[in-house]
């Protein structure tokens, strides 16, 4: 595997290398405020930069203070999201995904509401949004529960003019190696919340606020969850190369489309980033796993009961077909494909 990053777009990067060096700012400086502004614009939210996505959420919980208070967080996701509950101070409760869209579950969510449920998480998993979140935001506003985006996955994914973060108080993405938009380690929190969007920058921070030369530490809880310049510059160019990369995604997932006929059905409208591209009860010769295997359901790592049968269904049925950026096979035709694919 090499790392796939055309030279136009590396001449890029270099440039935006030399301007830092020239800056005098390792951190904290114009890269930051270029690429959350460019994020911004292209989620259509208020943007801030952070270590990475799991920072992310633990910045989200601890603005809302979920300390001693329930947090329900999908069984099928990655453990980040229980974690970051913990760091904040919650409780977490494990809650059932649809066997559909592999996302939370309406139906379960209403059944493991309480009056000591603060905040919902909902994961958009494999790269399009959750089916449900309409439905679901609508009763987390019923509930006045705070509903948290994990949009981890969910990069270029649209769906009615929306996509992550969109939908509840705010969101996290996540810039790992391994998502649609790498920069080795990154995150990013979006909201509409001017509020909570300034807290950030101090809470990414130690806590520590700077006002007219004197600097205050006002929080008790904030950390480094900050993002240095040169992954922030990184972040301006994935931005640029962005499209392009969902493009030949989606080119590729349109052969998928024909080849496969028990798969994630996406709804009327809805344009997936195709983080994945899932297939039910497929065997398959070449293959990328699984989104998230029996191992890495939350109930498991935490080695406690919960009922999520929907959820153990999803890992003995699914498996993921190759849509990595850069997959050498990708340019084969549909027959080339389904010869090379399908057992
Ligand atoms: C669903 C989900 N949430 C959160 C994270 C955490 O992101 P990060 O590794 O950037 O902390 C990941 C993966 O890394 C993920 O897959």
């Amino acid at each position: 595997m090499i790392i796939p990053f055309e030279e136009e777009y590396r001449k890029k990067f270099y440039e935006l290398e030399n301007q830092i060096f020239e800056s005098n700012f390792w951190s904290e400086g114009k890269m930051l405020r270029t690429f959350e502004e460019k994020f911004g614009e292209y989620v259509k939210l208020g943007a801030r930069a952070v270590s990475n996505g799991g920072s992310g959420l633990a910045a989200i919980l601890s603005y809302i203070n979920v300390e001693g208070k329930d947090v329900i967080v999908p069984d099928n996701t990655f453990w980040a999201d229980a974690q970051a509950v913990k760091y904040a101070g919650g409780n977490v409760i494990f809650a059932d995904c649809n066997k559909e869209d592999l996302c939370l579950s309406l139906e379960d969510l209403k059944r493991k509401v309480t009056d000591n449920t603060k905040a919902v998480i909902v994961v958009h998993i494999g790269g399009h949004i959750a089916f449900q979140i309409e439905e679901i935001a609508a009763f987390c506003k019923e509930k006045g529960i705070y509903l948290v985006e994990d949009c981890a996955h969910v990069h270029g994914a649209w769906w009615n003019g929306k996509t992550g973060g969109h939908y509840g108080f705010a969101g996290a993405y996540s810039f790992y190696a391994t998502k649609t938009m790498p920069l080795g380690d990154g995150g990013m929190v979006v909201s509409k919340d001017q509020d909570f969007l300034r807290w950030v920058e101090e809470f990414r921070n130690y806590g520590k606020e700077v006002v007219d030369g004197h600097v205050y530490y006002r929080m008790q809880n904030g950390f480094n969850f900050r993002l240095n310049e040169f992954s922030a510059a990184l972040g301006i160019v994935q931005l640029e190369r962005l499209p392009m990369i969902l493009e030949w995604k989606r080119e590729l997932a349109g052969k998928y489309d024909r080849i496969f006929q028990n798969r994630v059905m996406l709804p009327e409208g809805m344009i997936s980033g195709y983080y994945k591209y899932i297939v039910f009860d497929t065997p398959l010769k070449e293959e990328t796993g699984q989104v998230f295997g029996s191992g890495d359901l939350g109930h498991r790592i935490a080695e406690t009961e919960a009922d999520v049968p929907n959820s153990i269904w999803v890992t003995e049925h699914h498996k993921c077909a190759p849509i990595y950026f850069g997959w050498e096979h990708a340019g084969k035709s549909e027959d080339e494909l389904r010869v090379l694919l399908m057992r």
